[in-house]
């Protein structure tokens, strides 16, 4: 395990957690197999994420273009995302963990909705870590909706559009509230966005590693770690 005692923890550390289906594949499995071991990672890493610090934790679990998979894979994945809301409230209360949902949940079925409302009406109060999962969540939909959300403010009277500044613009995204993220991790080697926070990611720090995601750990969570502390951040300035 590497020494993080003299280490900057990153206060908002987001997650493209991908390869489950390479996962499955390298076992000859079926896919979904590698969506429940890839669960499974999930709840390690948001129990090893509050451990180590981390203030906010954000993972990409279904993107808006994901719906387009077989109906059997979108199935599962909706099955496994029942099962595990309930283990994640029983989570969250042991570990202090607050959830939030980002995405449009509106097109989710209606138990699954009720679902995520739970999860967040009775974990809101907690005050360690904010586990943030984005779920039918796309970055453009996100900047779309809170586009259509402002132009509707603007025709009521609520806002003025020679008002709109950045802080205005971030106040209508799901992640209103929410810092950007510091680090960037993404698993199983591919080196792009793939429709993430792309407002959000502006400035943050970005790790690839090809480890699959049902095979990341703590060991992986603070390499990445320790990666992140070689960065210098400038932010469009220079160096001291
Ligand atoms: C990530 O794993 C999980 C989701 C997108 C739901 P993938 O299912 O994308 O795994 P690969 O990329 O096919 O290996
Ligand atoms: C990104 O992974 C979405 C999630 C991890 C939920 P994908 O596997 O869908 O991304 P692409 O298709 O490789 O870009
Ligand atoms: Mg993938």
């Amino acid at each position: 395990m590497a020494d993080l005692s003299n280490m900057t923890i990153p206060r908002h550390v987001a997650l493209i957690l991908d390869g489950n289906g390479r996962w499955a594949k390298k076992r000859g499995l079926p896919r979904t197999m590698g969506h429940k071991e890839g669960c499974k990672t999930v709840e390690k890493t948001v129990e090893i994420a509050a451990r180590m610090g981390i203030e906010y934790l954000t993972v990409y679990g279904f993107s808006t273009e994901n719906w387009k998979r077989s109906a059997e894979e979108v199935g599962a994945l909706m099955q496994l995302f029942r099962y595990y809301m309930v283990r994640l409230l029983k989570i969250a209360s042991a570990n202090n963990v607050r959830v939030k949902m980002i995405g449009d949940r509106r097109r989710f079925d209606q138990d699954i909705i009720d679902g995520i409302d739970r999860l967040e009406r009775e974990t809101k109060d907690n005050t360690g870590l904010t586990f943030v999962i984005a779920v039918n969540y796309g970055g453009r939909d996100e900047i779309t909706r809170a586009a259509a959300r402002m132009a509707q403010d603007c025709q009521e009277g609520k806002l003025d559009a020679s008002q709109i500044t950045e802080s205005v613009m971030a106040s209508y995204l799901d992640t209103a509230g929410m810092p950007d993220p510091d680090l960037l991790i993404r698993t199983s080697g591919e080196i792009r966005l793939s429709n993430y926070l792309l407002w959000q990611l502006a400035y943050t720090e970005i790790y690839v590693t090809d480890c699959l995601w049902p095979d990341f750990n703590q060991e992986e969570l603070e390499k990445a770690v320790v990666q992140y502390n070689s960065r210098e951040r400038r932010f469009g300035g220079v160096k001291a």
